[in-house]
């Protein structure tokens, strides 16, 4: 029974406390959170402390989609999933591509950004006068900050004024960007810019030989982008239209190209299947993403935007014949990281990454944009041929028969039954409960 009255001070409460404090039940709640917490002290003192007001550990299957040549390299990727098929799709397309020329990947940038927002109030002109001894300041201010990061290869890469005072009165950025090489590189960058905006804020309240309203200098807020369309990815897949003969019984390659062209030219075009298409592009995602202990919210984010770039919601694939040539490729922006942050503390992640050859962020994102596309291809392979709910209901029934308790004996008499009939929670339950009857 949960309490319904406001909490005053609740993250200064013992973990019993809290419990206390949000249940009439705790005593009963207490143990079966509990009964979710690591015996190991030490690596649930790690996890309680990743966030805040932890009770519990919440559990997600961590499974591997093994065999993706990738430029002629073979992972076995690590996958953070609660949806069922997502790892056997991407198992099975990784199986079909490393028989057929495996998947290709390219980073093409690696660029990220982030912008100090502020207000000024005098003459464009003058602030573009002013913009080289700032320049130099900002570059100078924040040297110490990027010392590593800078003996690492990376840095901050460029400082540009955009004017958006048209827009919203005296409204300017300073649109910085930056390479953080294998780390994500959030804090790097927010770091950077908060020591620009103070830098700023010094420069025009100093600054000889300014007029008064060229003072007026304000920061609004200074935050790195989750927008990198300079840090992109390409991957794809190609075969000869013959090759694909024997992927579906009564169905020639040719055919099944054409099909597929059809349903990836539909995603393109039509926003509704370009969101589902590209969800089921960020099941592949999103999954390696948690495995590797990266953001998969910004990561969303980011792709969504890119996929929106020219106005229309449109798919992140694209697939072509020529020449008898059947290719399938996704771009999108990512941004990965292999250092820092979770990536080396949560356990699970390090072993994530332990799986993949401890990768570079570059080679990161090129394994990530594979089991994206693979995802993607299982469902476009599915939904042109037998349609999604035949693979989706074996796993489907394995959850509805976990969810009713079901023997081992029960699960074999139900997996026979339901091999060609339509599964859902009441025929699945019916079924289990006349067996439970026979046996009374
Ligand atoms: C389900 O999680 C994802 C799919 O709907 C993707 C798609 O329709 O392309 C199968």
């Amino acid at each position: 029974m949960r309490r319904k009255e406001i909490i005053s001070g609740f993250s200064k409460l013992s973990r019993e406390e809290k419990v206390d404090a949000l249940t009439h039940n705790a005593e009963k709640i207490r143990s079966q959170l509990d009964s979710f917490r690591l015996q190991n002290k030490e690596q649930q003192d790690l996890l309680d402390e990743i966030s805040e007001n932890t009770l519990s550990n919440f559990y997600l299957p961590f499974g591997v989609a093994p065999n993706f040549a990738i430029n002629n390299h073979l992972y076995h990727i690590p996958m953070v999933i609660e949806e069922s098929s997502v790892i056997a799709a991407a198992s099975r397309s990784a199986k079909f591509w490393a028989e057929h020329g495996g998947f290709n990947a390219r980073v093409v940038s690696v660029i990220k950004s982030g912008q100090v927002h502020f207000t000024w109030k005098g003459e464009k002109a003058k602030l573009l006068d002013l913009l080289p001894e700032l320049k130099y300041e900002l570059y100078r201010s924040t040297k110490e900050l990027t010392r590593n990061m800078r003996q690492r290869g990376g840095g901050i890469q460029g400082i540009k004024l955009v004017d958006l005072s048209e827009e919203m009165n005296n409204y300017y950025q300073l649109h910085v960007t930056f390479d953080t090489m294998d780390s994500m590189g959030a804090n790097f960058i927010n770091s950077c810019l908060e020591q620009m905006a103070k830098t700023m804020t010094k420069f025009f309240k100093y600054y000889k030989d300014l007029k008064e309203e060229e003072r007026d200098f304000e920061v609004i807020m200074s935050i790195l982008s989750n927008y990198t369309p300079d840090c992109l990815v390409e991957c794809w897949v190609e075969c000869d239209v013959e090759e694909l003969d024997k992927i579906q019984p009564g169905m020639s390659g040719k055919v099944f190209a054409e099909k597929f062209m059809k349903a990836a030219k539909i995603a393109e075009l039509d926003v509704y299947r370009a969101t589902t298409h590209n969800k089921g592009i960020f099941n592949g995602i999103d999954a390696v993403a948690l495995a590797t202990g990266n953001d998969f919210r910004a990561i969303e984010a980011n792709g969504h935007v890119w996929a929106s770039k020219t106005g229309r919601y449109k798919s992140l694939t694209h697939a072509s014949i020529s020449y008898n040539k059947f290719r399938y490729q996704l771009t999108l922006p990512l941004s990965l990281g292999t250092v820092g942050g979770l990536t080396n503390l949560h356990p699970l992640a390090k072993f994530g990454l332990e799986l993949l050859g401890k990768p570079s962020a570059k080679e990161l994102m090129m394994i990530t944009a594979a089991a994206g596309l693979a995802n993607n291809f299982g469902a476009l392979r599915s939904l042109v041929t037998t349609g999604i709910q035949q693979g989706h209901m074996k796993m489907h029934l394995s959850n509805l028969l976990n969810s009713l308790k079901a023997d081992y004996e029960e699960k074999r008499q139900a997996i026979e039954y339901f091999a060609h009939k339509t599964v859902s929670y009441s025929e699945v339950e019916a079924f289990i409960k006349s067996i439970r009857t026979k046996l009374q």
